[in-house]
């Protein structure tokens, strides 16, 4: 598990000292509100970089108010969020580590009660704290789900303002890199995919029009992002689905933000949008989209990123080995594990000088 950098269009990009990196994974605090961290999201992601991950991904974090999945996500859609955003990038840095948020818009599959262990399914009404969602199209996004009112051109203008905006903050806030959720059927991958983008206007129609709107929010957050910052983002590599968002038009469109639009880290998840998917789920079962749009890229010094049950060292460091990906994403073994990266180090014979594990527990070593 070598150092990599996610590049960055100016200075030397963003030095990591390993390829462990933790993927967004949306908390659903109950004691959340209003889009800002508490005393749990600080411990939570601090524990990854104390456990010895090089970059630290925060959840899911709003660009509006009703681009939240839940109540209970993060935002950076208010200048009061920030501060306790910097809380939480101060303690990262105090432990070797660098921190990226990502930033992120439910669109059609926002207003839902992910954090209630049996809660219903579908749109969470007005009158239990819910509110109206926004999307590609008025059709629901899925079945169980109420209809989005369906963007105007006018209305998408001020949301991609909306996410410069949120760019902004997320500097003040001392993240390193941002990363544009595009992936898991939320509003910028509702707007890639045929199977749910049936617009006629310029934001729909061919593979052009359907990714104008995730072109324009790159242009707007690179531009609002320090030119040092790495941007990056995350694609649903396939729908899974014939007819829906492949990993062809990934890479095409990967290819394109990496080149021309400053984007430096690509991460490869999958699926979101339902319909009739036959999902392959099993061990490193997206490593091969990574490995696809790794090849894509060829040329350029972007970072792909490998997600998805991907489990222990071994298997993690086969992946980078063969040259699948240039790193690997970890959801749930993190949070099994909150030292999962720095037992990985152990597992991989990496001396314990040069163990990413915090200082405090050298004994450990013992
Ligand atoms: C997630 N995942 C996720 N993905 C994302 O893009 N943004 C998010 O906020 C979340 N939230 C979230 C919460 C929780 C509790 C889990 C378990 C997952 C998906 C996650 O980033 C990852 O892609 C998957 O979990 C697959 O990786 P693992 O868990 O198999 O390593």
């Amino acid at each position: 598990m070598n150092p990599v950098t996610l590049p960055s269009p100016a200075g030397p990009g963003l030095e990591l000292r390993n390829r462990a990196f933790i993927a967004p994974m949306c908390q659903y605090s109950v004691e959340a509100e209003d889009g800002v961290p508490t005393d749990w999201h600080l411990a939570h992601l601090g524990a990854f970089a104390a456990g010895g991950f090089s970059l630290v991904t925060a959840e899911a974090t709003a660009v509006e108010a009703r681009g939240r999945i839940s109540a209970r996500d993060l935002g950076l859609w208010d200048d009061s969020q920030v501060p306790a955003h910097r809380r939480i990038t101060d303690f990262v840095h105090s432990q070797g580590a660098a921190a990226a948020v990502q930033l992120g818009h439910a669109g059609g599959k926002a207003s839902t009660h992910p954090w209630l262990p049996g809660a219903a399914e579908g749109t969470v009404p007005a009158s239990d704290g819910g509110w109206a969602t926004v999307g590609a199209t008025d059709a629901p996004v899925l079945p169980d789900l109420d209809a989005p009112h369906a963007l105007s051109e006018e209305e998408l203008g001020l949301l991609v303002q909306a996410w410069a905006d949120a760019a902004r903050r997320a500097d003040t806030a001392g993240y390193d890199a941002i990363q544009i959720h595009a992936a898991h059927g939320y509003l910028l991958h509702q707007f890639l995919s045929p199977l749910n983008n049936t617009r006629t206007d310029g934001y729909g129609g061919d593979e052009r029009g359907r990714t104008r709107l995730l072109r324009e929010v790159v242009a707007a957050v690179r531009a609002a992002w320090p030119a040092h910052k790495a941007l990056g983002i995350r694609f649903s590599g396939t729908d899974w689905v014939d007819g829906g968002w492949d990993v062809d038009a990934t890479a095409r469109m990967a290819g394109e933000l990496v080149r021309e639009h400053g984007v430096g880290w690509v991460d490869l998840s999958s699926g979101g949008l339902g319909g009739p998917a036959a999902i392959p789920v099993g061990p490193g079962y997206q490593v091969s989209l990574a490995d696809h749009v790794r090849a894509e890229l060829a040329g350029t010094d972007a970072v792909v990123s490998a997600v998805g049950l991907i489990h222990n060292a071994m298997q993690a460091e086969t992946i980078l080995a063969t040259g699948q990906a240039d790193a690997v994403s970890i959801g749930r073994a993190a949070l099994r594990d909150p030292h999962w990266a720095a037992h990985a180090a152990s597992d991989l014979r990496v001396s314990a000088a040069d163990s990413p594990a915090a200082d405090q527990y050298w004994r450990a070593n013992w």
